[in-house]
């Protein structure tokens, strides 16, 4: 015997405007969405937001955006919450906020009664580009990211860029590093748009761009067992920058710097040695780093990569940039990993 089913949400509509409208989100069931908002967001934009969702949300719950609050325990309040207030199988579930409050709240609204219908409003640049879209939903365990998880894309995804007014510059340039990322995967115009001013007329192109290429390469892939690896570019280098500088480098530093040694890493192995040198200059713009400046032990960077997750009992899979728009999954075997690390951190000393 054969089943096939077809699984829901079965597809994303994405909205991208520079201001959220009144009425910007409406809720396909037609009654009033259960509303999980950053608190800060919150305490910024609360009259917009709650001017923009239709019906008016029944029930406000707040997310402190902290790491070390990403956890079940939180899933768990926030499902209790949901209870309290009648949050029925044919609900919704509204998330607003950056890529941690979309995380804990898809991964409620992925489990809640088996799951109810999801909109995601992202208020920060990395989930306007990156966190909104694909389906990648989790919580924090023991400290290890996002052990904890689902695939369970939004029906509706609504961005609006004007919050990025409100948005520190520090957590601006970690949305541009994953922007220059996908701009390298898969689309080399975006570079053109990122820099260290942005004009507010500019970004929703900007977003439009990235989500679209993003978009194209989580459908071919969407469970994350080969394509969609790709988005690891300049991850596996850049998770071992970031912790073995004790976290001195945000993310998106760390995200800018991993890109930057997977670019001379290829260029070893055939790939277009002018790459790194442009992608240096791009970051440079942009006010990200592009050397190391004394807060990462080398020896402490290749600990670290042997507790990541990437490794195989064969070697590790990295994402190597050949060129602009041909970014190939590569194993490389601890052998051939140690000598292109030697290679990736020349280039950023
Ligand atoms: N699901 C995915 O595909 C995916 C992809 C990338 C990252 N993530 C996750 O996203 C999280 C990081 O998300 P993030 O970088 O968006 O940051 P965040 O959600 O942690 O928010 C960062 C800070 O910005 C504040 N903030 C948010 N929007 C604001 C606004 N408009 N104005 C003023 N302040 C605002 C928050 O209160 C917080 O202090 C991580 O937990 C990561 O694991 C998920």
């Amino acid at each position: 015997m054969r089943f096939d089913w077809s699984v829901s949400p079965s597809s994303t509509e994405v909205k991208v405007n520079r201001i959220l409208d009144a009425d910007a989100v409406q809720l396909r069931s037609g009654s009033s969405p259960f509303l999980v908002v950053d608190s800060e967001v919150w305490r910024l934009w609360e009259s917009e937001i709650v001017r923009a969702i239709r019906p008016e949300p029944a029930e406000v719950f707040t997310v402190d955006a902290r790491e070390d609050l990403k956890t079940v325990r939180t899933v768990e309040s926030l499902c209790a919450a949901m209870f309290e207030s009648g949050t029925h199988r044919d609900g919704s579930l509204v998330a607003v906020g950056g890529g941690l409050t979309c995380d804990v709240a898809a991964f409620a609204a992925s489990i809640w009664l088996r799951g109810i219908e999801l909109v995601l409003v992202p208020t920060t640049l990395l989930a306007m580009v990156d966190a909104c879209l694909g389906g990648k939903t989790g919580v924090n365990l023991a400290g290890a990211k996002n052990q904890i998880g689902s695939f369970y894309p939004a029906g509706l995804v609504v961005v609006a860029t004007d919050f990025l007014r409100t948005l520190p510059r520090a957590e601006v340039l970690q949305g541009m590093a994953e922007a220059l990322k996908t701009s390298v995967l898969a689309d080399r115009d975006i570079a053109e748009l990122l820099g260290s001013d942005v004009g507010k007329d500019r970004l929703p192109e900007l977003v439009r761009r990235c989500l679209a290429a993003k978009g194209a390469i989580v459908a071919r892939d969407l469970r994350d067992l080969g394509g969609r690896r790709l988005l690891n570019l300049g991850h596996t280098l850049g998770h071992a920058l970031e912790s073995s500088s004790g976290f001195e480098y945000s993310h998106g530093q760390a995200v800018g710097l991993g890109m930057l040694g997977a670019a001379a890493m290829a260029a070893r192995r055939g790939g277009r040695p002018a790459l790194a040198g442009e992608l240096r200059g791009i970051l440079e713009s942009i006010g990200l780093p592009v050397r190391l400046e004394g807060k990462v032990d080398p020896a402490a960077v290749t600990s670290f990569l042997d507790h990541d997750k990437k490794t195989g009992g064969d070697g590790r899979t990295w994402v190597l940039p050949y060129d602009w728009e041909d970014c190939r999954l590569e194993n490389l075997s601890p052998r051939e990993e140690a000598a292109l690390l030697e290679v990736a951190l020349g280039e950023l000393r």
